[in-house]
């Protein structure tokens, strides 16, 4: 039984330390030492995780890039990958480190037919929505000057609300026939194309919102009008070096 008037006793241990040697090294120094030890490996593994999936995450959004652009051509059989220049013109892609990556280029797809026709060109492009950056790729008709129909390659847009940008039927009409001509003297769009209320679109190059979604229905307007604005100038001139492809 403890009896409260009476104080614990400690003992005192006394450490001998030879003389002349090193003091003993004190927690401090061990535990940097310790958490050094765990973020070299810690670093090691992530960049060593980074680099061991760099070419399996570039070949996805590879084949999800390509495919986006068989929708929206959707009479597209092979296609082909080019560049508009910032100063002016176009000319195909050839590989990493091309002029694709020069400030102000602009990268597009030519699609082409069974017969090797040209069947369209998609182009991508990407603006705030509600959560995030929406990106969306669009196929143009040089035929009509218009675009004909939009895929998302990437959002983060509220499930049941943003989302419905692929799933609502009256939306996606919108991009049947959207038009995107450009000034006579081909230096701009003629209109510039924007989502509007929904109920309140009266002219081909508006997109009639979805109601409860207009931010995200302006994310795309904004995103295909930033792009054609960017590549429908330097691209339309140069059409015909598309040419066709056996
Ligand atoms: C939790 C939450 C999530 C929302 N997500 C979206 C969204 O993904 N896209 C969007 O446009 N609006 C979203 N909204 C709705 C917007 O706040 C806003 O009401 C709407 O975009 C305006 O469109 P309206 O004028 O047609 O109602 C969300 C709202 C809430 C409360």
């Amino acid at each position: 039984m403890n009896t409260p008037d009476k104080p614990t006793e400690h003992k005192v241990i006394p450490i001998a330390v030879a003389p002349g040697a090193a003091p003993p090294a004190s927690p401090t120094v061990g535990m940097i030492r310790t958490l050094g030890l765990v973020s070299a490996i810690c670093g090691l593994i992530i960049v060593g995780a980074y680099q061991g999936t760099y070419d399996a995450v570039a070949a996805n959004k590879r084949i999800a890039t390509e495919r986006a652009v068989f929708k929206v051509i959707p009479a597209a059989k092979s296609i082909a990958e080019y560049v508009a220049l910032p100063g002016g013109g176009i000319e195909p892609r050839v590989g990493a480190g091309d002029t694709a990556s020069a400030p102000g280029a602009v990268k597009f797809f030519a699609a082409y037919d069974a017969d090797g026709k040209l069947a369209g060109i998609a182009a991508e492009g990407g603006a705030k929505g509600y959560a995030d950056t929406v990106r969306i790729m669009f196929g143009y008709s040089p035929d009509c000057q218009c675009v004909v129909g939009i895929g998302v390659v990437a959002m983060r847009e509220t499930p049941g609300i943003g989302d419905k940008i692929i799933t609502d039927k009256d939306f996606l009409a919108n991009f049947t026939a959207l038009d995107v001509k450009l000034k006579g003297d081909l230096s701009a769009l003629a209109n510039e194309v924007r989502a509007v209320k929904h109920g309140a679109k009266t002219s081909a190059w508006q997109i009639d919102a979805i109601a409860g979604a207009t931010i995200t229905s302006r994310a795309v307007g904004k995103a295909i009008n930033d792009s054609a604005q960017a590549l429908l100038p330097r691209l339309v001139p140069n059409i015909d070096k598309l040419g066709s492809k056996s």
